[in-house]
């Protein structure tokens, strides 16, 4: 089966977004990049939405990277199931997908180093969910449930 990761940034978040899709491409994701692909200032709600949609298609997984990583996240966990995880270490990266069933991970580029980014997409996308007594407590949620 083709693994997906659908990636989004604004310009804060480029450098880093690029090279994380350089990251996903050597584990074998096909990277499928929804933009910015420049440098001038942006809004990063427009990409995170962008992403979350993808997402909530059922596409990829996804990545979202702005300058703290806080606003992509807001806007992404607007979108019905979505489930996008911030992180800034490895260990949250490898539990959001465990416990939580994230399918989607947002890291701040002036807050992690492109070393730690890379080790914390590289959790991310090796971990799956558990299930379990897990499941019940994803499917809380979503408030309608
Ligand atoms: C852009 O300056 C910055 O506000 C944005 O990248 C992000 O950090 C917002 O959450």
């Amino acid at each position: 089966m083709a693994k997906t990761l659908i990636v989004g940034s604004d310009h804060a978040g480029l450098g880093l977004k690029r090279e994380l899709s350089a990251v996903a491409s050597e584990l074998g994701y096909e990277v499928v990049d929804l933009g910015t692909n420049s440098s001038d200032s942006t809004d990063y709600p427009d990409y995170a939405h962008q992403v979350a949609s993808a997402v909530a298609r059922g596409e990829g997984l996804g990545l979202l990277v702005c300058g703290t990583g806080i606003g992509m996240s807001m806007a992404a966990n607007r979108h019905a199931g979505v489930r996008a995880a911030l992180c800034g270490d490895v260990f949250s990266a490898s539990m959001s997908r465990q416990h939580n069933d994230a399918n989607l991970l947002c890291v701040g580029a002036r807050v992690v180093g492109p070393g730690l980014a890379g080790e914390i997409l590289k959790a991310f996308l090796s971990h799956g969910f558990e299930g379990g007594r897990h499941e019940r407590r994803v499917k809380k949620i979503e408030p309608s449930a």
